[in-house]
């Protein structure tokens, strides 16, 4: 049998005793992976180890597809009806706020966000994200379309049935409940896997399913690796729809796989790097905490961020000096998650924090100048120092590709034409931000760039019902809102004759 874990938090933030079963959570229980694996968790923020989890296989994958195969057949789906599905929602978003403060401390110990940010973001958001799709669950209909006399016709908007769901290590929680929501008020049942870095908050929140009254079968969280639990739901041929947050290495893998599998559906939400463009009439003020924000917020690791910084020649100085203090301030508040004081956390792993300094490195050789930052912080953990470069050309690997980390790569530019060209060079298209107080000139760009989001005097102030997703190489398919729910259901057309005799 699977070992439950307590951890005792003694922080200045967090008093208080986490408990939570490390299994993989199969059919409403905790069980061994067949093979017996198990994942050390680490802390980031000291490089320690926190336990270790069970470790899934691609046999363990196939056991929770048949137990939510079973469950769809059984005991969900249509047959169980919208109003009660959307309870089952709220009561898990309640019984994640009674537990918000455990929520949020796990993360900030897995993760290293600051525990102010994990409980007033992260958290708060996953409550909200699930009862909103709460709220949908019985509002999810099809039309009645007039054909002729002598045919009823309409469409139903049938839920898959069994989807694979695999989420990132960056917001562990909350992105799980992007995906769980809109999953389960359409009727869908789940094969979840968390990332290998990140699975506490998971697996605590597998623990609340069957008291939030979900049938065995329909909530299966497998933990494991990516090229094996990932690759087996990406593959498993009862699986119908798959729905995957991270790399856009990764997601090109999950829809060749889907491809040579079945042809499951595929959304995909991969990386960004996305420009936040700053007229010399913006409110400069404001444009810099929002980039601020936008770039060093959860230590860069957003697919979101605003990693290009283009900044109009007049006031390009200005501007660099004040995103400059803003780092320096950052510096200073960088430390331990449970700190008071600490605003700026570690990278969430050895592997992210070399990727993240390679880059530096690799800003450095192609001749870019590291304006502030580019080192470690500290001696022990993967803290990065909030990093700004500048003087860099648009070919600079710094300028193409994601980092995710807190880099930001600042710009000159002197027209609106030459920004929005630059801007459109990349292959991402995720995010997107523009900062002027002019509101044709708003407009105009924000129609203008190529991205599934753009922010007019703000940046990464998403919405749960909003759709978010990416253009180009940044993703396929929508998130969020009401979007969402068609990614989640397929639509049956249905012809009724009611009188044609031939
Ligand atoms: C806004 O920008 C347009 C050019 O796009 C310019 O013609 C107009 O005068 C500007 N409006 C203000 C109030 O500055
Ligand atoms: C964005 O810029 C690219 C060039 O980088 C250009 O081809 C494209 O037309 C631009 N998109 C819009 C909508 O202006």
């Amino acid at each position: 049998m699977p070992s439950t874990f307590t951890y005792t938090f003694d922080t200045p933030l967090y008093k208080g005793k986490s408990t939570f079963n490390t299994g993989l959570f199969i059919n409403g229980e905790f069980v061994d992976p067949v093979d017996g694996a198990k994942i050390e968790v680490v802390n980031p923020s000291t490089g320690k180890v926190i336990t270790s989890v069970s470790a899934g296989s691609a046999k363990d994958v196939d056991i929770a597809v048949k137990a939510a195969k079973q469950a769809y057949k059984t005991s969900w789906g249509l047959k169980v009806p919208g109003t009660d599905r959307g309870r089952m929602l709220s009561k898990l978003a309640d019984l994640i706020e009674k537990n918000a403060d455990e929520f949020a401390a796990l993360e900030a110990l897995n993760v290293g966000k600051p525990f102010g940010v994990a409980r007033m973001a992260d958290v708060a958001s996953t409550i909200g994200t699930i009862r909103y799709y709460a709220g949908w669950a019985d509002k999810i209909q099809g039309k009645v379309i007039e054909t002729n006399d002598e045919k009823l016709s309409y469409t139903r908007h049938e839920p898959y049935g069994v989807v694979g769901q695999i989420v990132p290590w960056n917001y562990p929680l909350s992105m799980i409940s992007w995906k769980i929501g809109p999953a389960l008020a359409t009727g869908n049942v789940i094969v979840l896997k968390p990332s290998e870095l990140t699975p506490l908050t998971a697996l605590k929140l597998a623990g609340l399913c069957n008291e939030a009254g979900f049938p065995s079968g329909v909530i299966n969280i497998v933990n494991g690796y990516g090229h094996t639990v990932g690759q087996a739901i990406s593959e498993h041929p009862i699986i119908e729809k798959i729905a995957f947050t991270g790399s856009t290495a990764t997601g090109r893998k999950i829809q060749v796989a889907s491809a040579m599998s079945n042809l499951k559906t595929v959304t995909l939400e991969l990386g960004g790097k996305s420009p936040n463009i700053i007229f010399d009439d913006a409110d400069l003020e404001q444009a810099v905490k929002w980039a601020t924000r936008s770039i060093f917020g959860n230590m860069g690791q957003n697919c979101n961020a605003g990693s290009r910084i283009f900044v109009q020649e007049g006031i390009y100085d200005k501007f660099l000096s004040m995103i400059t203090d803003a780092a320096r301030s950052l510096q200073s508040a960088t430390g331990d998650p449970f700190e008071p004081s600490t605003k700026h956390g570690p990278q969430v792993s050895q592997t992210q924090f070399d990727r993240v300094m390679g880059y530096i490195d690799s800003a450095k050789t192609d001749g870019a100048n590291v304006h502030i930052g580019g080192s470690r912080h500290g001696s022990e953990g993967y803290f990065v120092q909030p990093t700004i470069v500048t003087e860099c050309t648009p070919d600079m690997k710094i300028v193409q590709e994601e980092v995710f980390g807190p880099v930001a790569a600042v710009i000159k530019f002197k027209t609106e034409e030459e920004v929005i060209e630059m801007a459109n060079n990349t292959v991402y298209g995720l995010s997107s931000a523009v900062f002027t107080e002019n509101s044709s000139r708003a407009v105009r760009v924000a129609h203008a760039l190529e991205a599934g989001q753009a922010f007019v005097n703000c940046l990464n102030w998403v919405e749960k019902n909003m759709p978010f997703g990416g253009y180009k190489q940044s993703g396929i398919g929508r998130e969020l809102g009401e979007y969402a729910i068609d990614m989640y259901t397929q639509v049956k057309a249905v012809h009724i004759n009611v009188g044609l005799k031939i």
